[in-house]
C-alpha cells in the first residue's frame, strides 16, 4: 500500500470513530447500519432521463410531493380519498402514508396536456441511512447535470406552515432548500411555494333573514385566508428568525451563508403573485386541499378545483436557466466517510478482478502456441503483444473509474464482475465530487494485471524468436555438415556444452528462468538435426526412383543416399527440404531427371549440377576378309549417346552463387572399326545422339 493510501485509512478510521463517539448510544445503531448498507450496496439500477425542461419538487418526506407530481401530470388515476378515523387521507401507489416508504429514485411524471415534466424528487429528510443518502445525491446530480430550464415548487404541509406551529418542520425544510438551491436569485421568477394537505380552517357565518332572524351555518375559510395566514407566518416568524440566526456571529460563516439563502427563498415566495395568461396575477403560494370526500381524486370537486388552480401557477412561473453548479447536492460528512472506507474496498475488489481477467488472458493466449509451428506460434505471440500493450496503453489514458471500466472487455463467461463495483465506484465519485481513485493509481496499479499480460506475451514472443534462431543455427551449414561427418549421435539438448553454443546457452538459461517449456528446445534441435530420409520406391533392375525427405538436405548427401538405396541405376531422384538444400558439391547424374523442391537454397562454391548423357560406348573392330582380295565386313555404326537429364527446381529464397546445371545428351559412340580387308578398309559407322 502506498504511504498516501494509509493515510487515507488512517484518517477514516479517526473520523468514524469520531462520528460514533459524537453520536449518542441511540444513534450509534445508525452508523454500524450505515457501514453494513455501504458494504452491500448496489449501485442504482434505474437511467434517469433527464429532460432539459422540468418542474423540481422539493420538500421533506412525507409533505405530499408524489401525490402532488401525480396529480398534476393526471397520473393520478390510481388516487383515491379515503377516510379513517375522521380524518380524509389520499392514497395511491408510491404514495406512502408512512415516512419511509418512499423511494430514492426521483420519478418523472410528464403531463402531456400542458407538456410539463414533474421531477417528484426524494425527501431532504435524511431518515434512510447512508445508502439512500449516496443513491438519492447521485440522482438530484444527475438532474442538475442534465437540466437546463427548471421551476421549483417547495412542499410544505399546511400544519407546518401555521402560526404558533412548530416551525422546525418548516425550517428544516427550506434550510435544505437553501443548501440545494445555491442561487435562489435566478429562480425570482421560477419559485413558488405549495401549501399541502390543507384543511381549511371552519368558521361560522350567520346569516340574516329578511326578518331580522338570525340563523347561522359552518362554512371554509376562503382560500385567501389560508394564504394570508401563510404569509403572515412566513413574514412575521420564520423571517425574521432565520434573519436573526444569519447575523449572529457565533453561527459559522458557511451556515451563515445558508441561512441568508433561506431568507432570500423567504424573500422570493413573499413577493407576491406571478402573472398568468388566463386570469392576471395568481398567489405564489398554491394550495393542494386535503379532500374532504372520499372517492376518486378526479371526482372530487374540491381537489379538481385546486389543481386548475395549482396548474395555473406554474404556468405562471417562468423557467430559469440553471447550470449544473446552481445546484448543491450533496452528502453529509458521515456518509462521505462511509464512501471512502467502500472506495478501499471496492479498489482492493477490483484490482483482484482485473487480476483474473488477466490471468484469464493468458490462459487465453496458449491457443497461439503450436509445439509443431514454432514460426507460426511466434508471428501470433508477436501479434497478441501488440495488441495487449494497445489495450494497456489505452486503460492508462482513461480519465476516470468510469472510462477506464468501460474500456475492460469482461468476456462473457466470466464470472468476474466488475461492471457492479466500477458502478458503485462511479456512484461513490459522482457523490463524493472527487475521483475516487486517483489517475496515478489506475494507471499503475489499476493496469499492472494487463502489463503483466503485455509482458508474459512478449517473453512468449521472445521465447518462440529464440527458439527459431536455434532451429536455424541447427540448418545452419556448419552444423548439418558436422551432423552428416559425425560418427557419435549429433548433440541435441547436450549441445549447450559445445564452446560454439555458449551463446545459446545463457540465453536458455535466461530463458528458463521465465518458465519457458525447455522440452521446446529439444523438440527443435531434434527436428533441426535429423539427417534426411532416403527410401526407394519401385526398384526395378532396369532403374530405380529414389526420394529423399529431410528439413536440411545437403544435396551431395541426398545423392549417395539415393545411389544406396537402390540397386538397379538411378531412373528418378527426388530431393524434398523443409529448411534449406545446400547445393554443396558437383554432383553427376547422367540422364537422371532430378526434382528438388526446398523454400531455401544455398550454394557452397561453384558447384555443378551435371546430368548429360552418357557418351555412346564405343564397338571393337567387324571380321576380317577370309582371303585375300575380300572385303572385310562393314564397322557398324556407333552406340547412340545417353539422353541429357532434366532439372526440376523448386525455392523461394536463393542464396550464393548460382549453380551451374548441364544436362546434354552423350556423345554418340565410335563406330565400328571396319574388318581389315585384304585390299580395302571398311567404312566407321556413325555415331549416334
Ligand atoms: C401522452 O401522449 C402519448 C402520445 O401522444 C400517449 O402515448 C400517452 O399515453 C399519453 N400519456 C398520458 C398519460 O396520457
Ligand atoms: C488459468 O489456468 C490455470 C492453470 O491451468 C488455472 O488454474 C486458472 O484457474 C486459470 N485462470 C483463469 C482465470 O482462467
Ligand atoms: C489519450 O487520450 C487523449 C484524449 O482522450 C487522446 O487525444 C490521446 O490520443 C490518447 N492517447 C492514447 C495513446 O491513446
Ligand atoms: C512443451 O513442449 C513440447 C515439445 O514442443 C510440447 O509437446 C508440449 O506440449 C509442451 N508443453 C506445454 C505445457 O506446453
Ligand atoms: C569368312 O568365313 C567365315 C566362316 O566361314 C564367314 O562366317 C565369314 O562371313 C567369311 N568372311 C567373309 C568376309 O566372307
Amino acid at each position: 500500500m502506498a504511504l498516501r493510501e494509509v493515510l487515507l485509512v488512517a484518517l477514516a478510521t479517526l473520523l468514524l470513530r469520531h462520528a460514533r463517539s459524537q453520536t449518542s448510544n441511540g444513534e450509534q445503531v445508525v452508523s454500524r447500519d450505515g457501514e453494513d448498507c455501504l458494504s452491500q450496496y448496489a449501485a442504482p439500477a434505474t437511467v434517469l432521463a433527464v429532460p432539459e425542461e422540468v418542474v423540481l419538487v422539493l420538500g421533506n418526506s412525507g409533505s405530499g410531493k408524489s401525490a402532488l407530481a401525480k396529480h398534476l401530470s393526471r397520473h393520478d388515476g390510481d388516487m383515491k380519498a379515503v377516510r379513517e378515523n375522521g380524518e380524509f387521507f389520499i392514497e395511491g401507489d408510491g404514495i406512502g402514508g408512512s415516512i419511509a416508504s418512499v423511494t430514492s429514485v426521483p420519478e418523472l411524471f410528464h403531463d402531456n396536456e400542458t407538456a410539463t415534466n414533474y421531477f417528484d424528487c426524494p425527501g431532504f429528510e435524511d431518515t434512510r441511512g447512508p445508502c439512500s443518502e449516496v443513491t438519492t445525491t447521485y440522482y438530484m446530480k444527475d438532474i442538475a447535470r442534465h437540466a437546463r430550464r427548471v421551476k421549483v415548487l417547495l412542499l410544505a404541509p399546511h400544519f407546518a406552515v401555521r402560526k404558533g406551529q412548530d416551525r422546525s418542520d418548516f425550517l428544516t425544510m427550506l434550510r435544505h432548500a437553501a443548501r440545494v438551491l445555491k442561487d435562489p436569485a435566478k429562480l425570482q421568477q421560477s419559485l413558488a411555494l405549495v401549501v399541502t394537505k390543507v384543511e381549511a380552517p371552519v368558521v361560522k357565518r350567520n346569516n340574516y333573514d329578511g326578518y331580522g332572524r338570525v340563523s347561522s351555518d359552518l362554512v371554509k375559510a376562503p382560500d385567501s385566508d389560508v394564504r394570508s395566514g401563510v404569509e403572515a407566518f412566513l413574514s412575521r416568524e420564520v423571517r425574521p428568525f432565520l434573519a436573526a440566526m444569519a447575523e449572529d456571529s457565533s453561527v459559522q460563516q458557511e451556515e451563515r451563508t445558508e441561512l441568508r439563502n433561506a431568507v432570500k427563498i423567504v424573500d422570493i415566495l413573499l413577493l407576491g403573485g406571478v402573472e398568468t395568461r388566463r386570469h392576471g396575477r395568481v398567489s405564489r403560494i398554491g394550495l393542494f386541499h386535503a379532500p374532504d370526500e372520499v372517492g376518486a381524486l378526479g371526482d372530487i370537486e374540491i381537489m379538481r378545483n385546486g389543481r386548475a388552480e395549482l396548474l395555473e401557477l406554474v404556468q405562471g412561473l417562468g423557467y430559469a436557466d440553471v447550470q449544473q453548479g446552481d445546484f448543491g447536492f450533496s452528502v453529509s460528512a458521515r456518509t462521505k466517510v462511509f464512501a471512502l472506507r467502500r472506495v478501499q474496498q471496492l479498489n482492493e475488489d477490483v484490482v483482484a478482478a482485473l487480476g483474473v481477467l488477466g490471468q484469464a488472458a493468458k490462459n487465453q493466449s496458449a491457443s497461439a502456441y503450436d509445439p509443431s509451428d514454432i514460426r507460426a506460434s511466434q508471428e501470433r505471440y508477436a501479434e497478441l503483444e501488440k495488441k495487449a500493450a494497445d489495450v494497456a496503453r489505452h486503460l492508462k489514458n482513461s480519465t476516470d473509474v468510469k472510462e477506464f471500466c468501460l474500456r475492460v472487455a469482461v468476456p462473457e463467461d466470466s464470472s468476474v464482475q466488475l461492471a457492479d463495483k466500477c458502478a458503485i465506484l462511479d456512484v461513490l465519485q459522482v457523490v463524493s465530487e472527487q475521483p475516487v481513485v486517483d489517475h496515478a493509481v489506475l494507471a499503475t496499479t489499476w493496469a499492472a494485471p494487463m502489463d503483466s499480460v503485455t509482458e508474459y506475451l512478449k517473453e512468449k514472443k521472445e521465447w518462440h524468436s529464440f527458439l527459431l534462431s536455434l532451429y536455424q543455427r541447427f540448418n545452419s551449414y556448419p552444423v548439418q555438415l558436422q551432423r552428416r561427418s559425425s560418427s557419435t549421435p549429433f548433440p541435441s539438448s547436450s549441445f549447450v556444452e559445445l564452446p560454439e553454443f555458449a551463446a545459446e546457452a545463457e540465453a536458455l538459461a535466461a530463458f528458463a528462468a521465465t518458465g519457458q517449456n525447455l522440452s521446446d528446445v529439444a523438440a527443435v534441435v531434434s527436428t533441426a538435426s535429423r539427417g534426411p530420409k532416403t527410401r526407394c520406391v519401385g526398384d526395378l533392375p532396369s532403374g530405380g526412383h529414389a526420394v529423399v525427405e529431410g528439413e536440411t538436405v545437403l544435396l551431395s548427401e541426398a545423392v549417395a543416399a539415393a545411389r544406396n538405396s537402390c540397386a538397379g541405376p538411378l531412373q528418378l531422384l527426388e530431393v524434398y527440404a523443409l529448411n534449406t538444400v545446400f547445393v554443396d558439391d558437383t554432383v553427376r547424374l547422367p540422364s537422371v531427371p532430378l526434382v528438388v523442391a526446398a523454400p531455401r537454397w544455398e550454394t557452397l562454391g561453384s558447384p555443378t549440377i551435371n546430368l548429360d548423357g552418357e557418351d555412346g560406348e564405343p564397338l571393337g573392330s567387324a571380321p576380317a576378309a577370309n582371303c585375300s582380295g575380300e572385303r572385310g565386313h562393314d564397322g557398324r555404326p556407333g552406340n547412340p549417346g545417353g539422353p541429357g537429364g532434366v532439372l526440376l527446381a523448386v525455392g523461394m529464397d536463393f542464396a550464393g552463387n548460382k549453380v551451374r546445371v548441364s544436362a546434354k545428351g552423350g556423345a554418340g559412340g565410335v563406330g565400328e572399326e571396319g574388318g581389315a580387308g585384304s585390299g580395302g578398309g571398311g567404312d566407321g559407322g556413325a555415331g549416334g545422339l
